[in-house]
């Protein structure tokens, strides 16, 4: 598409060499890939974690548009919302009104997880067990509880292990903090992904967060592995974010997924209309990042990348498609 002929403009501009039009080409080229891709799916039930203690990472909208991405290729998810905020929830269209039975019920009140999981009107293929403001005092209240570290696990593996139809992944979205909610999920869990929002505290606290990790393989859980870091909120026009990415990437060379995702507004939009971006605007960047990080993670997955415990012991290792 040239620009229109213009005796004032200059004779060898093109609308083609603008950034604009390179990025929308960019975009496209990277959609048909995408349209494309093969991946075969391990046949496990993949347990993954999604935490950081900081605030406002990306966790959440990472959590919910790795999950419809996931399904996209044709993946069966359930997302475990385990804030008390309910963005997780909220985000996948599920109701999580006072008095709808929830996450807080099955750690407190030892409800099965299959009494409380609803599906998202987005796909057949993706569950959600909602959190409700209840799951507010479960901090304090689990303090009382019998093997209070491990109630989700119980319930979960008790969950799986009784399914009629397989799930390829279970994702968990933590509160910012490392308190016990955030301690069920890792003893839950096979894998962490660790979403890092690119600015210039971004690894402050990480410290911590793998401080507690290793203490959860020592005492908790031994499979847990951190399998996965995603950046997230990048903002290529800036030294800082490209810095950061940078320094993240010399630290943690394995886990770095090669997709970072863009700061984008799309993404933000999506949730107030209870949707994720895939749903939205499932031609937008961030949409299109998210759904390259999830083809990478079901490509990534290492046979040793968390143990058979849910009942596939014999399945084969993913070997990633074409
Ligand atoms: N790629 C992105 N582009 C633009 N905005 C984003 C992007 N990712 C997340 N956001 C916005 O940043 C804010 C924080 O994101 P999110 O809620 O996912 O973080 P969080 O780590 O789950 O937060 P919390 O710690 O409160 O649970 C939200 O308003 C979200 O819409
Ligand atoms: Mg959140």
């Amino acid at each position: 598409m040239k620009h229109p002929e213009n005796a004032e403009s200059p004779a060898s501009f093109s609308f083609d060499d603008s950034p604009i039009a390179r990025e929308l080409a960019d975009l496209t080229a990277r959609r048909r890939v995408l349209e494309d891709v093969s991946v075969r799916l391990s046949g496990r039930t993949r347990v993954i974690t999604v935490s950081n203690q900081k605030g406002g990472v990306g966790k959440t909208t990472t959590t919910v548009n790795i999950a419809a991405s996931l399904v996209a290729v044709g993946a069966r998810v359930l997302v475990i919302d385990l804030d008390p905020q309910g963005n997780a929830s909220t985000a996948l269209g599920v109701p999580h009104t006072a008095d709808i039975p929830s996450i807080y019920d099955v750690l407190i009140d030892d409800f099965p997880i299959a009494d409380i999981v609803q599906t998202s009107p987005e796909s057949p293929d993706l569950l959600c067990a909602p959190s409700t403001i209840h799951l507010a005092g479960a901090e304090i209240e689990l303090v009382s509880q019998v093997a209070r570290e491990h109630r989700l696990r119980t319930a979960l593996d008790d969950y799986l292990a009784n399914l009629q139809e397989r799930l390829d992944f279970v994702l968990i979205d933590c509160p910012p903090s490392l308190g016990l909610l955030t301690i069920n999920a890792f003893a839950a869990a096979h894998e962490l992904l660790i979403p890092i929002q690119c600015e210039y505290y971004a690894l402050e606290g990480l410290s911590q967060l793998l401080g507690t990790v290793r203490m959860i393989q020592k005492h908790l859980n031994p499979r847990l592995k951190l399998s996965t870091i995603l950046l997230t909120m990048y903002d290529g026009r800036t030294r800082l974010a490209q810095q950061v990415a940078e320094e993240v990437r010399t630290h943690f060379p394995e886990e770095v997924l090669a997709t970072v995702i863009p700061r984008s507004v799309r993404v933000s939009e999506a949730p107030s209309f209870g949707q994720t971006v895939i749903a939205y605007d499932g031609h937008s960047a961030g949409a299109i990042a998210y759904r390259e990080a999830a083809v990478e993670i079901i490509r990534r997955d290492r046979p040793d990348a968390g143990a058979n415990d849910h009942g596939h012991a014999d399945a084969p290792a993913n070997e990633g498609g074409s």
